[in-house]
């Protein structure tokens, strides 16, 4: 029997190239191996936590969707959804918050990361700005992952408790009911891709505003590689690839040998604004093909809406077969 692989993609951002590398390209990667079956959904009812804005809210689902898809993700092969078409995970969620001790979701890192926030800052209430969804969050993740029998769950370092959280809910209910009711999952931890840098040297990452969006245009992505922190040396001097921001970003786009050609060149000594007009060329090779097909993806987002409603008719299939089965043995219905 087939494995099922299952993960899910939070639009809370537009997504950019430490994205890519360190989620998208990996996971496209696994899955086009094909040796399992893979789901792949847009968790937009756990991006509703903290998105509180329908029209951002749209903006955001359609990138990411459109970004793995013009990533080359297939939709042929990878059954790709949305939750908000998967109703069976509401009535998945509460039988599990049943079998969800409270403590579980007060250790949980994210709610005790908010709480201790509110207690630095003096705060009266420890759970101040923390709604019910944002606490039991892990939950619903369970019933994403449980509802689908999934075997391995491919996630950031920063998810693995709630992997762990979906695992130990599974197997409490397999071992209340003596049987085995749900699929105990694994997490599969994305390599650590040597993190990609943000444009001033920091961990790439939004909250910092160092990132370069995957599919920016043209004539923004050579302002952005412009805007890239340098030093002061001079034209002709050497310069340390291994130091070099502008590098750390070739080495990701280049081929092996426009690498080891570009990294000559640096030791030689060119200038910072020939090494970022290098850097732009490069970059812009790999990305015009898939920013294309991006382009089309968001000026017709009726394309988007229809591949994500024709991948959850096959995952509501999936789901509320499943689902009948989930509840006959847990209520006897
Ligand atoms: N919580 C995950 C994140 O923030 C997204 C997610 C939701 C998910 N449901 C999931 C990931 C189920 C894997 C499996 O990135």
């Amino acid at each position: 029997m087939k494995k099922n692989i299952l993960t899910g993609i939070k639009p809370t951002g537009t997504p950019h190239i430490g994205n890519y590398f360190g989620a998208i390209k990996p996971a496209i990667d696994m899955m086009s191996k094909g040796d399992a079956n893979y789901f792949l959904f847009v968790a937009d009812y756990h991006a509703y936590t903290s998105v509180k804005d329908p029209v951002l809210f749209q903006q955001y689902v359609h990138e990411i969707a459109a970004t793995w898809l013009a990533c080359g993700l297939d939709p042929q092969k990878v059954t790709f959804y949305a939750q908000v078409d998967i109703p069976e995970l509401f009535e998945l969620n509460w039988l599990l918050a049943c079998n969800t001790p409270k403590g579980d979701l007060n250790r949980a890192h994210a709610y005790k990361a908010l709480v201790q926030e509110n207690i630095d800052q003096g705060n009266k209430d420890p759970d101040h700005g923390v709604s019910v969804g944002l606490y039991t969050y892990p939950i619903l993740m369970a019933a994403d992952i449980l509802l689908f029998d999934s075997h391995f769950v491919p996630v950031g370092k920063d998810q693995i408790q709630h992997v762990e959280i979906a695992r130990a809910i599974a197997s409490r209910v397999n071992n209340t009911y003596k049987k085995e009711i749900f699929v105990e999952p694994k997490e599969i931890i994305q390599e650590e891709v040597a993190s990609v840098l943000g444009l001033d040297g920091r961990k790439m990452s939004k909250s910092y505003q160092n990132t370069i969006p995957l599919f920016l245009e043209e004539k923004k992505l050579q302002k952005l590689i412009n805007r890239i922190t340098t030093d002061s040396s001079g034209p002709t001097e050497p310069k340390d690839p291994e130091k070099s921001i502008i590098f750390s970003y070739y080495k990701l786009f280049g081929s092996k040998e426009e690498t080891a050609d570009f990294k000559n060149k640096l030791i030689n000594g060119i200038s910072w604004g020939e090494a970022k007009a290098a850097l732009f060329v490069v970059m812009n090779e790999k990305l015009k093909g898939p920013r294309a097909i991006y382009d089309s993806l968001m000026k017709d987002k009726t394309q988007v809406d229809r591949l994500l409603k024709e991948g959850a008719k096959k995952a509501k299939a999936k789901a509320e077969e499943n689902m009948k089965r989930f509840r006959k043995n847990l209520m006897g219905y």
